[in-house]
Protein backbone atom coordinates (compact mmCIF):
# COMPACT_ATOMS: atom_id res chain seq x y z
CA UNK A 1 0.00 0.00 0.00
CA UNK A 2 3.08 2.30 0.64
CA UNK A 3 4.18 1.51 -2.60
CA UNK A 4 0.78 2.58 -4.14
CA UNK A 5 0.69 5.94 -2.36
CA UNK A 6 3.65 7.07 -4.47
CA UNK A 7 5.54 8.65 -1.52
CA UNK A 8 2.60 10.70 -0.16
CA UNK A 9 1.31 10.35 3.21
CA UNK A 10 -2.23 9.17 1.98
CA UNK A 11 -3.96 8.38 -0.94
CA UNK A 12 -5.85 11.74 -0.94
CA UNK A 13 -3.14 13.72 -1.19
CA UNK A 14 -1.96 11.77 -3.67
CA UNK A 15 -4.96 12.05 -5.51
CA UNK A 16 -4.99 16.00 -4.73
CA UNK A 17 -2.08 16.13 -6.68
CA UNK A 18 -2.63 14.00 -9.55
CA UNK A 19 -5.26 16.69 -10.35
CA UNK A 20 -3.60 18.10 -13.36
CA UNK A 21 -2.78 15.02 -14.99
CA UNK A 22 -6.34 13.96 -14.66
CA UNK A 23 -7.86 16.69 -16.02
CA UNK A 24 -5.62 16.72 -18.78
CA UNK A 25 -6.49 13.08 -19.63
CA UNK A 26 -10.05 14.11 -19.30
CA UNK A 27 -10.18 16.57 -22.22
CA UNK A 28 -7.34 14.86 -24.18
CA UNK A 29 -8.49 14.52 -28.05
CA UNK A 30 -12.35 15.44 -26.84
CA UNK A 31 -11.63 19.05 -27.85
CA UNK A 32 -12.01 18.64 -31.85
CA UNK A 33 -15.98 18.70 -32.81
CA UNK A 34 -17.51 15.68 -33.29
CA UNK A 35 -15.32 13.55 -30.66
CA UNK A 36 -17.87 14.00 -27.74
CA UNK A 37 -21.15 13.36 -29.51
CA UNK A 38 -19.56 10.09 -31.12
CA UNK A 39 -19.01 8.84 -26.77
CA UNK A 40 -21.83 10.16 -26.53
CA UNK A 41 -23.75 8.56 -29.16
CA UNK A 42 -25.70 11.24 -29.62
CA UNK A 43 -26.39 12.66 -33.24
CA UNK A 44 -26.88 16.09 -34.30
CA UNK A 45 -29.99 16.36 -34.45
CA UNK A 46 -30.64 14.46 -31.54
CA UNK A 47 -28.29 16.94 -29.44
CA UNK A 48 -30.67 20.03 -30.92
CA UNK A 49 -33.36 18.19 -29.62
CA UNK A 50 -32.72 18.07 -26.05
CA UNK A 51 -34.98 19.99 -24.53
CA UNK A 52 -33.76 19.90 -20.68
CA UNK A 53 -31.28 18.03 -19.20
CA UNK A 54 -31.56 16.48 -16.01
CA UNK A 55 -28.80 15.40 -14.15
CA UNK A 56 -28.44 12.60 -10.99
CA UNK A 57 -26.10 12.14 -8.37
CA UNK A 58 -24.99 11.71 -4.67
CA UNK A 59 -22.51 13.31 -2.36
CA UNK A 60 -19.79 15.18 -4.02
CA UNK A 61 -20.54 14.05 -7.39
CA UNK A 62 -24.00 16.34 -7.09
CA UNK A 63 -21.82 19.34 -6.41
CA UNK A 64 -20.42 18.52 -10.08
CA UNK A 65 -24.13 18.53 -10.96
CA UNK A 66 -24.53 21.71 -9.53
CA UNK A 67 -21.85 23.33 -11.29
CA UNK A 68 -22.52 21.25 -14.83
CA UNK A 69 -26.25 23.17 -14.01
CA UNK A 70 -24.83 26.64 -14.96
CA UNK A 71 -22.38 25.37 -17.63
CA UNK A 72 -25.29 23.92 -19.66
CA UNK A 73 -27.58 26.95 -19.29
CA UNK A 74 -24.73 29.24 -19.85
CA UNK A 75 -23.20 28.11 -22.64
CA UNK A 76 -25.57 25.41 -24.38
CA UNK A 77 -29.27 27.39 -23.66
CA UNK A 78 -30.49 24.27 -21.81
CA UNK A 79 -32.18 24.46 -18.87
CA UNK A 80 -31.08 21.79 -16.56
CA UNK A 81 -31.05 20.53 -12.87
CA UNK A 82 -29.41 18.84 -10.78
CA UNK A 83 -31.20 16.06 -8.53
CA UNK A 84 -29.79 14.59 -5.65
CA UNK A 85 -30.59 10.75 -6.80
CA UNK A 86 -32.08 9.43 -3.44
CA UNK A 87 -34.56 12.22 -4.18
CA UNK A 88 -35.26 12.33 -7.44
CA UNK A 89 -36.22 8.30 -7.66
CA UNK A 90 -38.85 8.84 -5.82
CA UNK A 91 -40.52 12.06 -7.31
CA UNK A 92 -43.43 12.06 -9.15
CA UNK A 93 -42.58 14.05 -11.80
CA UNK A 94 -44.17 14.49 -15.71
CA UNK A 95 -42.11 13.16 -18.42
CA UNK A 96 -41.23 15.50 -20.69
CA UNK A 97 -40.41 15.03 -24.29
CA UNK A 98 -36.82 15.83 -25.04
CA UNK A 99 -35.47 15.55 -21.52
CA UNK A 100 -31.97 14.07 -21.30
CA UNK A 101 -30.95 12.19 -18.33
CA UNK A 102 -27.36 12.47 -17.15
CA UNK A 103 -26.24 10.18 -14.17
CA UNK A 104 -22.75 11.91 -12.77
CA UNK A 105 -20.91 9.24 -10.96
CA UNK A 106 -17.20 8.59 -9.83
CA UNK A 107 -17.99 4.55 -9.05
CA UNK A 108 -20.92 3.93 -11.41
CA UNK A 109 -22.62 1.80 -8.55
CA UNK A 110 -24.31 4.33 -6.08
CA UNK A 111 -27.69 2.41 -5.55
CA UNK A 112 -29.75 5.68 -5.96
CA UNK A 113 -28.08 7.00 -8.93
CA UNK A 114 -28.30 3.28 -11.12
CA UNK A 115 -32.19 3.46 -9.58
CA UNK A 116 -32.83 7.01 -10.59
CA UNK A 117 -31.08 6.61 -14.10
CA UNK A 118 -33.40 3.74 -14.48
CA UNK A 119 -36.70 5.40 -13.55
CA UNK A 120 -35.58 7.90 -15.79
CA UNK A 121 -35.21 5.18 -18.89
CA UNK A 122 -38.51 3.68 -18.04
CA UNK A 123 -40.26 6.93 -18.75
CA UNK A 124 -38.84 7.11 -21.75
CA UNK A 125 -35.94 9.88 -21.62
CA UNK A 126 -32.30 9.46 -23.17
CA UNK A 127 -29.71 8.77 -21.05
CA UNK A 128 -26.07 9.80 -20.69
CA UNK A 129 -23.29 8.84 -17.83
CA UNK A 130 -20.35 10.67 -16.79
CA UNK A 131 -18.28 8.01 -15.11
CA UNK A 132 -14.94 7.47 -14.01
CA UNK A 133 -15.38 3.56 -13.68
CA UNK A 134 -14.90 1.15 -17.48
CA UNK A 135 -17.92 -1.13 -17.29
CA UNK A 136 -19.94 0.46 -14.14
CA UNK A 137 -23.09 -0.55 -13.54
CA UNK A 138 -24.05 2.97 -14.64
CA UNK A 139 -21.72 2.64 -18.00
CA UNK A 140 -23.30 -0.20 -18.85
CA UNK A 141 -27.26 0.85 -18.81
CA UNK A 142 -26.55 4.31 -20.12
CA UNK A 143 -27.63 4.84 -23.61
CA UNK A 144 -24.12 7.37 -23.61
CA UNK A 145 -20.97 7.42 -21.67
CA UNK A 146 -18.19 9.94 -21.26
CA UNK A 147 -15.74 8.30 -19.46
CA UNK A 148 -13.55 10.61 -16.44
CA UNK A 149 -10.02 8.75 -17.36
CA UNK A 150 -9.28 10.05 -13.63
CA UNK A 151 -7.85 6.78 -12.47
CA UNK A 152 -8.58 5.02 -9.29
CA UNK A 153 -9.85 6.65 -6.70
CA UNK A 154 -9.28 5.09 -3.21
CA UNK A 155 -9.57 7.79 -0.96
CA UNK A 156 -12.94 7.59 0.19
CA UNK A 157 -13.35 11.81 -0.10
CA UNK A 158 -13.67 12.24 -3.34
CA UNK A 159 -11.06 15.16 -5.29
CA UNK A 160 -10.15 13.84 -8.64
CA UNK A 161 -13.00 12.49 -9.49
CA UNK A 162 -14.92 16.02 -8.65
CA UNK A 163 -12.76 18.15 -10.92
CA UNK A 164 -12.51 15.72 -14.15
CA UNK A 165 -16.58 15.51 -14.08
CA UNK A 166 -16.38 19.28 -13.85
CA UNK A 167 -14.45 19.14 -16.75
CA UNK A 168 -16.23 16.54 -18.63
CA UNK A 169 -19.49 18.70 -18.13
CA UNK A 170 -17.81 21.58 -19.65
CA UNK A 171 -16.64 19.68 -22.23
CA UNK A 172 -20.36 18.70 -22.94
CA UNK A 173 -21.83 22.13 -22.54
CA UNK A 174 -19.29 23.89 -25.18
CA UNK A 175 -20.23 20.87 -27.44
CA UNK A 176 -24.25 21.15 -27.30
CA UNK A 177 -23.48 25.02 -27.30
CA UNK A 178 -21.63 24.62 -30.38
CA UNK A 179 -24.04 22.25 -32.21
CA UNK A 180 -27.25 24.62 -31.46
CA UNK A 181 -25.69 27.87 -32.12
CA UNK A 182 -25.60 28.82 -28.56
CA UNK A 183 -21.55 29.22 -28.68
CA UNK A 184 -19.86 31.30 -31.50
CA UNK A 185 -16.77 29.35 -32.76
CA UNK A 186 -14.29 31.84 -31.21
CA UNK A 187 -16.00 32.12 -27.81
CA UNK A 188 -15.82 27.90 -27.39
CA UNK A 189 -12.07 28.31 -28.67
CA UNK A 190 -11.14 30.60 -25.42
CA UNK A 191 -12.97 28.50 -23.52
CA UNK A 192 -11.07 25.20 -24.77
CA UNK A 193 -7.84 27.21 -24.59
CA UNK A 194 -8.65 28.40 -20.58
CA UNK A 195 -9.34 24.65 -20.40
CA UNK A 196 -6.29 23.61 -21.81
CA UNK A 197 -4.01 25.89 -19.76
CA UNK A 198 -5.99 24.80 -16.70
CA UNK A 199 -3.65 21.91 -15.75
CA UNK A 200 -0.06 23.65 -15.91
CA UNK A 201 -0.93 26.68 -13.62
CA UNK A 202 -3.13 24.17 -11.53
CA UNK A 203 0.34 21.98 -10.55
CA UNK A 204 1.75 25.57 -9.81
CA UNK A 205 -0.88 26.75 -7.61
CA UNK A 206 -0.65 22.79 -5.53
CA UNK A 207 3.01 23.83 -5.21
CA UNK A 208 2.77 27.17 -3.87
CA UNK A 209 -0.26 26.61 -1.65
CA UNK A 210 0.69 23.73 0.38
CA UNK A 211 2.66 25.09 3.01
CA UNK A 212 0.34 27.76 3.59
CA UNK A 213 -2.34 26.14 3.87
CA UNK A 214 -1.29 23.68 6.08
CA UNK A 215 0.22 26.65 8.86
CA UNK A 216 -3.72 28.03 8.50
CA UNK A 217 -5.06 24.39 9.48
CA UNK A 218 -2.64 24.39 12.02
CA UNK A 219 -3.89 27.85 13.45
CA UNK A 220 -7.63 26.45 13.26
CA UNK A 221 -7.59 22.38 14.08
CA UNK A 222 -9.52 23.22 17.12
CA UNK A 223 -12.26 25.20 15.47
CA UNK A 224 -15.56 22.82 15.75
CA UNK A 225 -17.85 24.69 12.84
CA UNK A 226 -17.03 26.44 9.66
CA UNK A 227 -19.51 28.50 7.63
CA UNK A 228 -18.63 28.22 3.84
CA UNK A 229 -20.13 30.61 1.36
CA UNK A 230 -20.33 30.80 -2.78
CA UNK A 231 -22.36 32.20 -5.14
CA UNK A 232 -22.06 31.26 -9.08
CA UNK A 233 -19.89 28.99 -9.46
CA UNK A 234 -18.50 29.61 -6.14
CA UNK A 235 -21.66 27.87 -4.33
CA UNK A 236 -21.34 24.41 -5.13
CA UNK A 237 -17.52 24.93 -4.34
CA UNK A 238 -18.62 26.14 -0.99
CA UNK A 239 -21.04 22.82 -0.74
CA UNK A 240 -17.96 20.75 -1.53
CA UNK A 241 -15.51 22.55 0.88
CA UNK A 242 -17.81 22.17 3.46
CA UNK A 243 -18.21 18.62 2.75
CA UNK A 244 -14.92 17.64 2.46
CA UNK A 245 -14.15 19.30 5.87
CA UNK A 246 -17.19 17.27 7.30
CA UNK A 247 -16.20 13.95 5.74
CA UNK A 248 -12.46 13.81 7.09
CA UNK A 249 -12.08 15.81 10.16
CA UNK A 250 -15.53 15.77 11.23
CA UNK A 251 -15.98 19.55 11.67
CA UNK A 252 -19.21 20.41 11.59
CA UNK A 253 -19.80 22.97 8.46
CA UNK A 254 -22.00 24.11 6.44
CA UNK A 255 -22.21 25.28 2.77
CA UNK A 256 -24.35 28.11 1.52
CA UNK A 257 -24.91 30.16 -1.38
CA UNK A 258 -24.06 33.32 0.08
CA UNK A 259 -27.10 35.36 -0.74
CA UNK A 260 -28.85 33.08 1.32
CA UNK A 261 -26.93 34.79 4.49
CA UNK A 262 -29.54 36.86 5.31
CA UNK A 263 -31.91 34.40 5.44
CA UNK A 264 -30.59 32.57 8.55
CA UNK A 265 -26.73 31.19 8.61
CA UNK A 266 -26.12 35.30 9.75
CA UNK A 267 -27.42 34.47 13.40
CA UNK A 268 -24.35 31.96 13.50
CA UNK A 269 -21.99 34.43 13.12
CA UNK A 270 -20.29 35.44 16.49
CA UNK A 271 -16.50 36.39 17.49
CA UNK A 272 -13.94 34.28 15.55
CA UNK A 273 -16.22 31.60 13.70
CA UNK A 274 -14.41 30.94 10.62
CA UNK A 275 -16.44 31.44 7.44
CA UNK A 276 -14.12 30.33 4.07
CA UNK A 277 -15.43 32.30 1.34
CA UNK A 278 -15.17 31.30 -2.65
CA UNK A 279 -14.82 35.06 -4.12
CA UNK A 280 -12.67 34.93 -7.39
CA UNK A 281 -13.17 38.11 -9.74
CA UNK A 282 -16.65 36.70 -11.59
CA UNK A 283 -19.94 39.11 -11.63
CA UNK A 284 -21.15 38.25 -8.57
CA UNK A 285 -17.64 39.17 -6.71
CA UNK A 286 -18.91 42.41 -5.32
CA UNK A 287 -21.92 40.84 -3.60
CA UNK A 288 -20.01 38.26 -1.93
CA UNK A 289 -17.82 40.99 -0.76
CA UNK A 290 -20.55 43.06 0.72
CA UNK A 291 -21.68 39.40 2.52
CA UNK A 292 -18.50 39.28 3.76
CA UNK A 293 -18.63 42.93 4.74
CA UNK A 294 -21.57 41.94 7.17
CA UNK A 295 -19.35 38.42 8.26
CA UNK A 296 -17.15 41.21 10.05
CA UNK A 297 -19.16 43.43 11.52
CA UNK A 298 -19.89 40.29 13.53
CA UNK A 299 -16.28 39.43 14.40
CA UNK A 300 -16.38 36.72 11.61
CA UNK A 301 -12.78 35.16 10.77
CA UNK A 302 -12.67 35.42 6.95
CA UNK A 303 -10.65 32.91 4.66
CA UNK A 304 -11.10 34.00 1.25
CA UNK A 305 -10.25 32.30 -2.04
CA UNK A 306 -9.88 34.81 -4.31
CA UNK A 307 -8.19 36.21 -7.74
CA UNK A 308 -4.34 37.33 -7.55
CA UNK A 309 -4.08 41.24 -7.29
CA UNK A 310 -8.13 41.75 -5.24
CA UNK A 311 -7.61 44.36 -2.97
CA UNK A 312 -10.73 44.71 -1.71
CA UNK A 313 -10.65 41.08 -0.81
CA UNK A 314 -7.18 41.38 0.76
CA UNK A 315 -7.87 43.81 3.02
CA UNK A 316 -11.56 42.21 4.11
CA UNK A 317 -10.11 39.13 4.09
CA UNK A 318 -7.84 37.72 7.50
CA UNK A 319 -6.73 34.85 5.50
CA UNK A 320 -6.21 34.15 1.73
CA UNK A 321 -5.41 32.39 -1.01
CA UNK A 322 -5.03 33.49 -4.50
CA UNK A 323 -5.83 31.64 -8.11
CA UNK A 324 -4.93 33.22 -11.22
CA UNK A 325 -7.48 35.26 -13.33
CA UNK A 326 -9.57 33.05 -15.08
CA UNK A 327 -12.48 32.41 -17.04
CA UNK A 328 -15.28 32.06 -14.17
CA UNK A 329 -16.65 28.51 -15.79
CA UNK A 330 -12.72 27.13 -15.14
CA UNK A 331 -12.80 28.54 -11.33
CA UNK A 332 -13.74 25.43 -10.09
CA UNK A 333 -11.04 23.73 -10.87
CA UNK A 334 -8.81 26.00 -9.58
CA UNK A 335 -11.03 26.91 -6.34
CA UNK A 336 -11.60 23.15 -5.75
CA UNK A 337 -7.72 22.59 -4.72
CA UNK A 338 -7.61 25.04 -1.70
CA UNK A 339 -10.78 23.63 -0.23
CA UNK A 340 -9.38 20.23 -0.84
CA UNK A 341 -6.00 20.85 0.65
CA UNK A 342 -7.53 22.39 3.94
CA UNK A 343 -9.70 19.96 4.36
CA UNK A 344 -6.90 17.25 4.53
CA UNK A 345 -4.55 18.99 6.81
CA UNK A 346 -7.57 20.08 8.69
CA UNK A 347 -7.91 15.89 9.10
CA UNK A 348 -4.15 15.33 9.67
CA UNK A 349 -4.01 18.21 12.52
CA UNK A 350 -6.84 16.56 14.43
CA UNK A 351 -5.60 12.87 13.92
CA UNK A 352 -8.39 11.70 12.32
CA UNK A 353 -8.33 8.75 9.32
CA UNK A 354 -7.38 10.71 6.47
CA UNK A 355 -8.18 7.96 3.88
CA UNK A 356 -10.98 5.98 5.51
CA UNK A 357 -12.84 8.25 7.61
CA UNK A 358 -15.69 6.56 10.25
CA UNK A 359 -19.12 5.76 9.03
CA UNK A 360 -18.24 6.63 5.47
CA UNK A 361 -17.83 4.32 2.13
CA UNK A 362 -16.42 5.16 -0.81
CA UNK A 363 -19.23 3.69 -2.19
CA UNK A 364 -22.30 3.44 -1.41
CA UNK A 365 -24.25 0.55 -3.01
CA UNK A 366 -27.53 -0.22 -1.00
CA UNK A 367 -29.88 2.15 -0.29
C1 LIG B 1 -20.10 8.21 -1.34
C2 LIG B 1 -18.67 8.73 -1.36
C3 LIG B 1 -18.63 10.14 -1.94
C4 LIG B 1 -19.27 10.17 -3.30
C5 LIG B 1 -20.70 9.59 -3.27
C6 LIG B 1 -21.24 9.39 -4.67
O1 LIG B 1 -20.84 8.93 -0.41
O2 LIG B 1 -18.13 8.73 -0.05
O3 LIG B 1 -17.29 10.58 -2.04
O4 LIG B 1 -19.31 11.48 -3.79
O5 LIG B 1 -20.69 8.32 -2.64
O6 LIG B 1 -20.46 8.41 -5.31
P1 LIG B 1 -20.39 8.21 -6.85
O7 LIG B 1 -19.48 7.01 -7.03
O8 LIG B 1 -21.78 7.93 -7.33
O9 LIG B 1 -19.83 9.45 -7.45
Amino acid sequence: EEAEKGGFPHFMLKEIHQQPHAIADTFAGRLAAGTLQQELGIGTDEARAIRRIDMIACGTSWHSALIGRRLFEEFAGIPASAEIASEYRYRPRPTEEGTYALAITQSGETADTIAALRATREAGARTGAICNVVGSTVAREADGVLYTRAGPEISVASTKAFTTQVTALLLMALTLGRLRGRLDPARAGQLSEALVKAPEKIAGLLGRMAAPLQALAREKANSNDFLYLGRGYGYPLALEGALKLKEISYIHAEGYPSGELKHGPIALISKGLPVVAIAPNDSLRDKVLSNLEEVKARDGTVIAVGTEGDADLASLADHAVWIPPVEPAIVPLYASLPLQLFAYFMAVERGCDVDQPRNLAKSVTVE
